[in-house]
């Protein structure tokens, strides 16, 4: 298990996060539902042995994930694209990738190239998603999927149209923990679920310039930390009737604070939080009629959690592998292989929801984006 999962930074006043350590192999098992299914020779995989991948931009998150997928079984990393040659270049020279372009269209250009990773700031994931899936490739795209629901449909009824895989990159939902947990509310071990509540604040400072506080770059907590919590409340309790939140401002005009309340039909709440100035605990915990589920943060990567019905408390040990995000990359390899379109794990009309009701918490703390 890698000791520092992603999803720390900014930690410090600098706008480059430390990198945690390079993963050791993956063997999660896969998940044996099935998705929706695309023709075997389609540009979706069909029954590659090896399933080659381009990465899309060659930031911070780009490195982490390029380091857990050498190490995931049936993967190999063919090409990466950048904005600039020499930016390409010097991300392949690092990890040993074949193939560099200065342009993503000479990446999603390359038919040799199976999937691609968008790894770009918010802002850009729906432009970089379309030129990939409009030159034919599979696409796996970094979270949040987009900046709005509108643009994040554009994408999905062009993958569907075209029958290309396609998913958001919320590896919180493959990690094996969150997947046990799921289970073990679903089996009813914590009876009705009543209350779901989780936080993800860093410690900032984010200072001005930094792509988190850019309106331009879709910027600010929501988009970037409090999609995971929504996210888990989603998972435990679905779509809700009722959406309340606040949030402070940094002067740019993106979150920089930001509560929200959930209300659901079965008159279960969740309480959720998320910001860029105060390190919170990062814990969630699912309450039912019969007991709780307590994860420990960070919780959109644990390796366990405690299960607490009556006065017994059981740590489950469920650990994750490597930095934590060969998890979603052996769902995407595996989806390929099978010629799917789509993870059963991590499903696009999830993936829909869950943006209009980010469109729907902007709206009521005032964040608007200039696109
Ligand atoms: N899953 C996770 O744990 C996790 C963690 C952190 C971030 N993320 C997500 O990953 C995405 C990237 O985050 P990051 O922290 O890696 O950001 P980053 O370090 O700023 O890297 C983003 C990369 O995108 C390219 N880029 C920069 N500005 C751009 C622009 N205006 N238009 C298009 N491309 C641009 C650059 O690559 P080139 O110079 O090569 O073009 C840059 O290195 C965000 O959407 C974020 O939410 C996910």
């Amino acid at each position: 298990m890698g000791s520092q999962p992603a999803e720390q930074g900014p930690t410090s006043p600098t706008s480059v996060p430390a990198a945690p350590t390079p993963a050791p192999s993956d063997s999660a098992p896969a998940d044996s539902a099935s998705g929706v299914s695309a023709p075997a020779d389609s540009a979706s995989g069909g029954s590659r042995e090896v399933i080659r991948w381009g990465i899309l931009a060659t930031g911070w998150i780009a490195k982490l994930f390029t380091e857990d997928l050498a190490h995931v079984p049936g993967a190999q990393v063919l090409a990466v694209g950048s904005r600039s040659f020499e930016g390409a270049q010097a991300f392949a020279e690092t990890h040993g990738i074949p193939r560099a372009y200065g342009s993503w269209q000479e990446l999603a250009a390359d038919a040799d190239v199976d999937v691609i990773y968008v790894a770009t700031p918010h802002s850009a994931h729906h432009a970089a998603t379309r030129l990939c899936l409009e030159a034919g490739r599979a696409v796996l795209c970094e979270k949040p999927f987009t900046l709005d629901h509108a643009s994040a449909t554009d994408l999905v009824e062009l993958a569907r149209a075209r029958g290309l895989f396609l998913m958001e990159a919320m590896w919180m939902r493959t990690n094996p923990a969150i997947r046990r947990a799921v289970s073990l509310v679903a089996e009813g071990q914590i009876g009705e679920v009543r209350h779901v509540s989780a936080d993800f604040g860093l410690p900032g400072p984010v200072l001005p310039g930094h792509r988190l506080r850019a309106p331009e770059l879709g910027g600010g907590a929501l988009l970037d930390l409090g999609v995971y919590p929504i996210t888990l409340a989603y998972l435990f309790l679905g779509r809700p009737t009722h959406v309340r939140a606040w949030a402070s401002l940094f002067p740019e005009g993106t979150d920089e604070n930001t509560g929200i309340v959930l209300g659901y039909e079965s008159g279960a709440v969740a309480t959720l939080a998320c910001g860029l100035r105060g390190k919170t605990a990062g814990r969630a915990v699912i309450t039912g009629t019969e007991g709780r589920i307590e994860i420990p943060g960070p919780f959109h990567v644990p390796a366990g959690f405690t299960l607490v019905r009556g006065s017994e408390e059981t740590w489950v040990d469920v650990p994750y592998v490597g930095n934590g995000m060969n998890h979603e990359a052996v769902e995407v390899v595996r989806c390929l292989r099978e010629g799917l379109t789509e993870s059963p794990l991590i499903p696009l009309a999830d993936t829909l929801e869950i943006m209009a009701l980010l469109d729907e918490i902007r709206a009521q703390i005032g964040v608007t984006y200039p696109s």
